[in-house]
């Protein structure tokens, strides 16, 4: 075909997909997992009920995977010490191939408990340490066995109350609960961090998400209790915000709830995310991921299947992104495309230097390589890109050694100009490292005489 035809025709699509937004379908240049790769964003569906034909689809579209139902407790030990991983592998093995990363739901959920951990629990005359020991083989199994393939885990799921118990607790009463104690939590992500300390471990559930009354108090109790975990030295890095959503969505809300997760040094993902009844008014999809990815702390936005046809809820969900017929819902598409297409790149940079922190080893590096000049009226300071910082903070003193007192705070970049300098003076600077884990130590001491 000549060049000028091919042109003809691209300039008819285009001017098409202004008027008309089915259109707009034709012209996506790139698939939805690498707008989420330009903001840093773990964009995710499980395989749940895929049918072969929407594999293609699921590889294309997501850079993050789920094994469907199969690790849960009931699939994976269906008898004690019988563990079938068949399924979960195939996936893991599908995701490598596809450069997708793999996320493992769960490992301790109530719903899922296999027939042999209900009968031990109810008529088996349990014990804390009986109980303790099931937990711990399933955990060290599970997560070693995945170890270095699957670096993140649902590990809790949905424990907590949807409102305070008599005396203020928060803890379903569940049998983990009633036959450990209350914390059996914290031995679950004890014993999941020693399994694979590179693995980040999350505490999953509904309803977190939002501030509508009658949300705000479960949103409340899950930020209380996380830091609870944190303040205790407990090795939790993320909190799961399941996201099965009823058609509106509270966007200032989402991006409190997200938010205040931020200073706790806490990853924040969108786990399950449905929007019933959405394709036609889809605003709660804008509104869900305009507030997540406003947040440098929010890594994940996770899809609960990718056709209305197998979703949980139901065939006529309308829910998902995909229809019934494996078709992609245009309007839904374009609310979820449009608002990680505008989202803040600044947002962005820093949720790309978050993931990068580590599950075990958090505290920023000393940054190193300074180097200093006059730059006309202005003193120019340059260092290098220091592992596991956020942003950087810049000191300054008159004479070596100090005193030394902060001048500029929260630095993206990795130089500084100073342009409150003095003719005939001596500077010395030293550069910290920033991330919500912590400050570096001060790097060396740099002078310059301006
Ligand atoms: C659901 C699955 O989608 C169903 O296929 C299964 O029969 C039951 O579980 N919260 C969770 C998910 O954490 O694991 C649940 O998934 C939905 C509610």
């Amino acid at each position: 075909m000549p060049k000028n035809m091919r042109l003809i025709i691209l300039q008819t699509i285009l001017f098409l997909s202004c008027i008309n937004p089915f259109y707009t379908q034709t012209v996506y240049a790139q698939y939805l997992r690498d707008y989420a790769k330009v903001i840093n964003l773990n964009f995710g569906s499980p395989t749940q009920g895929l049918k072969p034909q929407m594999m293609d689809s699921l590889s294309n579209n997501f850079n993050f995977t789920i094994p469907g139902n199969s690790l849960k407790f009931n699939m994976v030990e269906p008898k004690q010490g019988k563990f079938d991983f068949k399924f979960a592998d195939s996936v893991v093995d599908f995701a490598e191939k596809h450069g997708m990363k793999v996320k493992g739901h769960c490992l301790i959920w109530h719903w899922s408990e296999p027939g042999w951990l209900w009968y031990y629990s109810v008529h088996g005359h349990p014990t804390r340490e009986g109980m303790l020991k099931i937990m711990k083989t399933h955990i060290d199994n599970v997560v070693g066995h995945f170890k270095g393939r699957i670096n993140e885990w649902d590990l809790v799921n949905e424990a907590i109350l949807d409102k305070p118990d008599w005396d203020g607790g928060c803890l379903k009463n569940t049998h983990w609960r009633s036959i450990i104690g209350p914390d059996y939590i914290d031995s679950a992500f004890v014993y999941a961090h020693r399994a694979d300390p590179k693995a980040y471990l999350y505490l999953n559930d509904y309803s977190g998400e939002m501030n509508f009354p009658q949300e705000k108090v479960k949103a409340d109790l899950i930020y209380e209790f996380v830091k609870g975990l944190v303040k205790r030295g407990i090795p939790i890095h993320g909190v799961g915000l399941e996201s099965h959503i009823n058609n509106v969505a509270d966007e200032f809300g989402i991006y409190l709830n997200i938010k205040r997760y931020a200073d706790l040094g806490i990853r924040v993902a969108m786990t399950e995310t449905d929007i019933m009844h959405s394709s036609f008014s889809p605003v709660a999809w804008t509104a869900m991921l305009n507030a997540a990815v406003a947040n440098f702390n929010f890594t994940t936005f996770v899809v609960w299947g990718m056709t209305d046809q197998y979703s949980w809820k139901g065939r006529n969900c309308d829910c998902l992104m995909w229809d019934v017929n494996f078709e992609r819902k245009p309007s839904v598409f374009k609310a979820v495309i449009t608002a990680m297409f505008k989202a803040d790149k600044k947002v962005a940079l820093l949720r790309g230097r978050f993931q990068a922190i580590p599950a075990d080893d958090r505290m920023p590096n000393i940054p190193d390589s300074l180097s200093v000049n006059t730059e006309g009226k202005h003193i120019e300071l340059k260092w290098g890109n220091t592992a596991k910082a956020m942003t950087y903070a810049v000191e300054r003193a008159n004479t070596k050694d100090g005193p030394y007192k902060i001048v500029e705070k929260e630095i993206i970049e990795t130089s500084y100009t100073d342009k409150h300098v003095k003719k005939g003076t001596n500077y010395y600077y030293k550069v910290l490292a920033v991330n919500p884990f912590g400050i570096s130590q001060d790097s060396k001491e740099i002078a310059i005489s301006y």
